[in-house]
């Protein structure tokens, strides 16, 4: 692919690998392609990964280097997203600067939705989006204004009652300006060269180009098995992903025939080989061009076009492949075979026309052509008078993600009746392939289009759609409810239509279920503190200075773990991991592994010249497994050959036997059955509690999918024993001491250096040091340099995730809402090793109470230990899983007395003055009162609450609902030790400055505020520091970069060192008090039982629409108010703040882990785990961490109030249940609708489910 091939042998190491499928956009470049028949060059996005570089004959690739560099010229693209603070860990940020860069060379002046598009294919997991869409919006012409008050006269710049915005986070006025004769040409060799059949041989496989449709009939004649490469989009993933092994591959990319476009009055014909990006411009164009009422079936698929995929996938997919790949859940099939399409078909018998129906989808990714037949065109029919079409789709996240249910329906009306003469409806995510519910529409055809119709069209519709309870992707009885309430979302249309027909069926004002909101986020408004009036102008504390490697993470300059070049003799390490669950190793046979090309060694526990294990809280866990192994995923062995594809092929062909041991563990009912726990059991109390569990609820783990994968070089230096480890970790030195402990030599034999990192989370601090244990093992054994970088799918495989929690409660409360006691009981699931999960559990009963004063309190806590991948440390360690219980007992209490939510969080419950916590620890709630009353008054709460009441009166399936948590969150680390760090600083006579500390880079810009205090006590400008990585020999026994205290330890470390180096130059500055710096610098040669330094303090409202009958839902508005003391530098706080909601947004709301009844992670990439994307940012989004992660529960609780709207109409008050993550799935059929009600459920032991329910 070309992604490999740009890295390893061009070394452009700009484009990232982040998934290897086409789902994260790391890898972006831009294609362009010289256009014959227009004369026209063609640039577009496409994701490298996929791209296979024999089929780049005649293109001109460019990547982020080739746009600009911090050495010639900045482009002003990377500049833009840089300085707008769009880049934080920055691996992201290559990706979208090429997407951006793109349509800029298409569009020079975009407006919002061209950037939102073209950005939806790019995922980034450290920002929140906001700031890339404001860097790229700087481009546009649109207006810029916060629209806080609304686009017309009161907007932000005036008016009364306008927010006052702070400083601007960045200045806006001496960017570089966009000017396109600046950019690449295309190279004009590539236009005149000749089209020739070409064929590449490699070791493995054939590679064949035909330029005719002669000769490429002719090649499927002689291998019809052989599939025709277009986008790659499906055939790359399955060789990537599912082993699928191809000797020889037709590509047949440059057969003019497949491109061509015909339009004649009866519809358009289009060629296979068009691109979905062509075909919706093409598509877009007809709408303009034809009358409406011919459109239907365009619109139609313009509509699933605009969510299918993101626009990398897009501009390369073809229509043909789409068809052909016949996926169970294709957008465009539905919409096709209920839109009369018709295919045409060529082979060496002849062209034939094929319509496409239910007979042309035959199983699972399987049609009716015959393996040589060659599809060259679609001709969709424009649609006729009285014919109406409408595609919907139901998806995990709105862009970028198949859907779970996708649909086509079409109806013909009579003329001038509403009988209905023809009806058409086909779904996608019901079965193996695309399916007809012929029957339903057979017994509507010839009827009235009426209530009664309908209501028997839904009956016969739940008897034809059946689904299996086990069925393959699970969520069954929601896929169902959705067959039901897309049909109901078409009746609404059509009784609209008819009703605008004037058959006097339907009402006036008949609520269509369309969308509210839609489009992109626009509005946003922050206040920060400014710096004081008097501060010195080269003081840099307290400004929003840009992340000091921003631009060369834009520029794809930046250095990450693997992106060092390769050592001679180099060798690459795949692990090699357990397919059972639980079972004792019987052997393990290498001989064949070492067999194959390239294949050096195979490390297994036995080589190990130290420990063998790690101990976490006095609990071992092997580094390899020794003589069990307890999940799918357990690391076993590794192989270590010369290049990563070899080591993977000794990999595949290593045998491990094994002995299943019986009863695995999955779940923490199973686990609590067999008392199956890590010990101790933690409890906390104060008061007296004596109550019964009532409530239960139950929140899902999070995958960390920080963009960089585990990644480490580990090099031996051949002397001495000593080791260089280059790493992507928060804790090097746990990584030096493990490595040391493993290898049995001192730690001073051991540096590690960390450059930055691609984003961590929590996920790289134990489990990437028992990886590192692994490759220096094998970097021992061999004597050679040993690289090892996860692939996304081992890496999710492995390294775990936040830990799953069910947590209980029972609540005394009185009347008026005031909480008397509360018992909450949590239960872990810890995965099968401890890791740091009893010090998780310990940081859940500190947070229990959050920001609440119960005078009687319990919490108990205790890690379950289950055959499912050990989990580890994440963002907010325990504590978002704490405090969701405990708001979700204040959302019961509140239901049960049907009251506000609010009112008894705010007014009756929280803390109100200098109080103890359930531990003891004084503290002053004076700002989180502050916190709590200003996000309030400035999300407008209680008008919007009344409004929010009246659109719940006025419309059925649509529902509103606000929420508004608070934040109280202890800061540093319960164990006092940890809450050290330390600073070397050197000076050198030139005046420049180095400095080093133990934090490591991870987007958190901890390198920038460092040399922000650096700059200030020094008094010199922050030019003159550098910070060049993190390295446990110039500063050793680091902590963690964890527990929100990196900036304050390392800062007053870097203060403390620059304080003494500056009173040491005193004498010097006495001396020569006019002299410069670089003159003066020439002439020289705690815990006492407070588990935490202090709380942060926050509140956050927001404001959803959900979607009753899809349980889809948009973030309208989201106000956060944080108090983070005197911020060192506002920008890199303010995107730590959104960055951590959108996380939390993603974990109440989003992110699901999916396990197989046998524990096997289905979830092991991006196509099957949805994180955030740019679609869903807040359309609104305003305020001024790790702690906000918690205050996306806002979101989880406003979909909560929406929801109880909706089951008020069905007559249901009080609590219910919401599990966590709000998916739509859980969303909807909380609403209970009576579509969700006539799903009959599955009784409970009749069958095995697809997935399990996890915690
Ligand atoms: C990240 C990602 C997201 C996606 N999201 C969506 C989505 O939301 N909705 C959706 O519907 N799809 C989605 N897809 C699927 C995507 O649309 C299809 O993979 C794509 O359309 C296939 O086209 P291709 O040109 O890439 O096919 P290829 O992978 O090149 O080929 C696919 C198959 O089609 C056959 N084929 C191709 N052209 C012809 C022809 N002319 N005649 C006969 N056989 C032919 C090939 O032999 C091969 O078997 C997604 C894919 C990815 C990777
Ligand atoms: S690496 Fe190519 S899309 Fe993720
Ligand atoms: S900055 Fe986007 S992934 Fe880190």
């Amino acid at each position: 692919m070309l992604l490999s091939y740009l890295r390893e042998r061009l070394r452009l190491t700009g484009t990232k690998y982040g998934c290897g499928g086409g789902g994260c956009g790391a890898c972006t470049v831009m294609v362009s392609r010289y256009q014959p028949s227009t004369k026209t060059i063609l640039h577009y996005s496409a994701n490298a990964c996929l791209l296979p570089v024999c089929q780049l004959q005649g293109a001109a690739v460019t990547t982020v280097e080739g746009i600009g560099n911090t050495k010639t010229r900045v482009h002003p693209v990377q500049e833009r997203i840089a300085k707008a603070h769009g880049s934080q860990c920055g691996f992201c940020t290559p990706g979208m600067v090429m997407s951006m860069y793109t349509l800029l060379r298409n569009k020079p002046q975009p407006n919002m939705e061209d950037i939102t598009e073209a950005l939806g294919g790019n995922l980034c997991r450290c920002t929140g989006y906001r700031p890339i869409v404001d860097g790229c919006k700087t481009f546009s012409q649109e207006s810029n204004c916060c629209q806080a008050n609304g686009n017309g006269a009161g907007c932000c710049l005036n008016g009364d009652s306008s927010p006052q915005r702070s400083e601007n986070l960045f200045d806006q006025e001496d960017l570089l300006p966009l000017d396109p004769t600046q950019d690449l040409i295309f190279p004009p060799e590539l236009i005149v060269r000749q089209q020739d059949y070409q064929l590449f041989r490699g070791d493995r496989m054939v590679w064949v180009s035909p330029v005719s449709l002669e000769e490429l009939i002719q090649l499927k004649t002689s291998h019809p098995q052989a599939p025709l490469v277009m986008g790659n989009t499906n055939i790359g993933p399955d060789i990537k992903f599912k082993g699928a092994w191809h000797p020889i591959i037709i590509s047949p990319t440059r057969v003019q025939e497949l491109f061509k476009v015909t339009k004649t009055p009866q519809g358009v014909c289009i060629g296979a080989g068009c691109s979905l990006s062509v075909v919706k411009a093409l598509l877009e164009g007809l709408v303009q061009e034809i009358p409406e009422e011919k459109t239907e079936i365009y619109r139609s698929l313009l509509q699933q076009l605009g969510n299918l995929g993101g626009q990398q996938i897009r501009n390369v997919a073809t229509i043909g492949g789409n068809i052909v790949s016949a996926y169970p859940n294709s957008d465009l099939n539905p919409v096709f075979a209920a839109g009369n399409c018709i295919l045409n078909v060529a082979s060496k018998r002849g062209r034939q026309e094929i319509l496409l129906n239910k007979d042309f989808f035959v199983g699972f990714g399987k049609t009716s052509l015959k393996p040589d037949e060659v599809v060259l065109s679609v001709f969709i029919p424009v649609s006729r008078q009285g014919e109406f079409m409408r595609a919907f789709r139901q998806a995990p996240r709105k862009e970028n993600a198949l859907a779970t249910v996708t649909t086509g329906m079409r109806v013909m009306f009579t003329e001038g009746s509403s009988v209905v003469k023809e009806l058409s409806i086909y779904y996608g995510g019901v079965g193996p392939c695309t399916v007809s519910a012929t029957k339903t529409c057979a017994a509507v055809i010839g009827r009235k289009w009426d209530e009664q119709t309908l209501s028997e069209a839904y009956t016969q519709l739940l008897d034809e759609i059946s689904l299996s309870p086990s069925h393959p992707g699970g969520q069954v009885e929601f896929r169902r409810s959705l067959t039901l309430s897309l049909l109901f979302k078409f009746n609404l249309q059509m009784l609209h239509k008819l009703w605008e027909m004037d058959n006097k069926v339907g009402l006036i004002g008949l609520e269509t279920n369309m969308v509210t909101f839609s489009g992109c986020h626009k509005n946003v408004w922050f206040f920060f503190q400014a710096v004081v009036k008097d501060q010195s102008g080269d003081d840099p504390v307290g400004r929003p200075i840009m992340h000091r490697s921003a631009i060369s993470q834009a520029t794809g300059e930046a250095v990450y773990c693997d992106d060092i070049p390769k050592m001679e003799g180099e060798l690459h390490l795949v692990l090699v991991t357990s397919t059972r669950p639980h079972a004792k190793i019987l052997d393990i046979d290498i001989s064949e592994a070492l067999q194959v090309p390239g294949v050096v060694d195979v490390i297994t526990s036995k080589d190990i010249p130290g420990k063998k294990f790690r101990t976490f809280t006095g609990i071992d866990e092997d580094i390899l497994a020794q003589n069990e192994v307890s999940c799918v995923g357990h690391m076993v062995c590794a192989v270590v050959a010369d290049t990563r594809n070899q080591a993977k092929r000794g990999a595949a062909v290593v045998k491990i036997g094994y002995e299943d041991l019986p009863g695995p563990v999955f779940t923490v009912e199973e686990a609590i059955e067999k008392q199956s726990f890590f010990l101790p059991k933690r409890m906390i109390e104060q008061g007296t509690v004596c109550l019964s569990f009532v409530w239960a609820i139950r929140l899902g783990g999070q995958e960390h999918f920080y963009m960089e994968t585990q990644s480490m070089v580990v090099v031996p230096s051949g002397e001495e024993r000593e080791l260089k480890v280059y790493l992507s970790c928060q804790h090097p030195t746990y990584a030096q001491e493990s490595i040391a402990e493993t290898l049995g030599i001192p730690s001073n034999r051991v540096s590690c250096h960390v450059k930055r990192v691609g984003g961590a989370f929590g996920g790289k601090v134990t489990k990437t040091s028992i990886i590192a244990c692994i490759t220096s093992v094998a970097a021992w054994k061999t004597g050679r340099a040993v690289r090892c970088v996860l692939e996304r799918g081992e890496d999710m495989l492995i390294t775990g995730a936040r830990h799953p929690v069910l947590g209980k409660h029972k609540v005394g409360f009185m009347n008026n809402g005031r909480i008397m006691a509360a018992d909450l009981h949590y239960y872990a699931n810890s995965g099968n090793t401890a890791d740091e999960s009893l010090l998780v559990i310990e940081k859940i009963l500190l947070h229990l109470d959050n920001a609440y004063n119960v005078p009687n309190l319990r919490g108990r806590s205790v890690a379950c230990k289950t055959n499912l991948p050990s989990n580890t440390a994440f963002r907010g360690f325990g504590v978002p899983q704490s405090m969701l219980v405990t708001e979700n007992m204040i959302n019961d209490v509140a239901m049960m007395l049907g009251c506000n939510a609010e009112e008894v969080r705010g007014k009756i419950n929280m803390y109100k003055e200098v109080s103890l916590t359930h531990y003891k620890f004084e503290f002053d709630p004076k700002n989180l009162l502050r916190c709590w009353d200003e996000c309030k008054e400035k999300s407008d709460y209680d008008r919007r609450r009344k409004s929010i009441g009246q659109f719940n009166q006025q419309n059925r399936w649509k529902k509103r609902g606000m929420a508004t948590i608070p934040i109280k969150y202890g800061i540093a680390f319960s164990d006092g030790f940890l809450n050290q760090a330390a600073s070397l600083v050197h000076i050198y006579k030139d005046g420049s400055v180095l400095v080093s500390h133990g934090g490591t880079e991870m987007g958190q810009g901890i390198h920038t505020k460092m040399q922000q205090v650096a700059s200030r006590e020094l008094h010199i400008p922050a030019s003159l520091i550098h910070i060049t990585e993190t390295n446990t020999s110039a500063v050793p026994n680091t902590c963690p970069s964890a527990a929100s205290f990196g900036t304050d330890a390392n800062g007053m470390a870097v203060k403390d060192a620059c304080e003494t180096l500056y009173q040491r130059l005193e004498p010097v500055r006495k001396q020569n008090p006019e002299g410069t710096w670089q003159i003066w610098v020439f002439h020289i040669d705690k815990q006492e039982g407070q588990p935490y330094a202090y709380y942060t303090y926050g509140a956050c409202c927001s404001e959803v629409e959900v979607d009753c009958l899809t349980g889809d839902y948009r973030t309208v508005r989201t106000d956060i108010v944080m108090d983070i003391g005197r911020s060192i530098n506002p920008s890199v706080d303010i995107g730590q703040i959104e960055g951590a909601f959108i996380q939390g947004l993603g974990l109440y709301t989003m992110e699901e882990l999916k396990f197989s009844p046998s524990g096997v992670l289905y979830t092991r990439g991006p196509s099957q785990y949805k994180i955030p994307a740019v679609c869903d940012i807040p359309l609104q989004f305003n305020g001024i961490g790790e702690p906000v992660l918690f205050l996306g529960s806002s979101v989880f609780f406003a979909i909560k109030d929406a929801v109880a709207a909706s089951r008020v109409e069905a007559g249901m008050v009080g609590p219910f249940t919401l599990d966590s993550p709000a998916t739509p799935e859980r969303t909807c059929l909380a609403c209970n609708t009576p579509f969700t009600q006539k799903i009959p459920a599955s009784k409970q032991g009749s069958f095995q489910p697809w997935a399990l329910n996890i915690p």
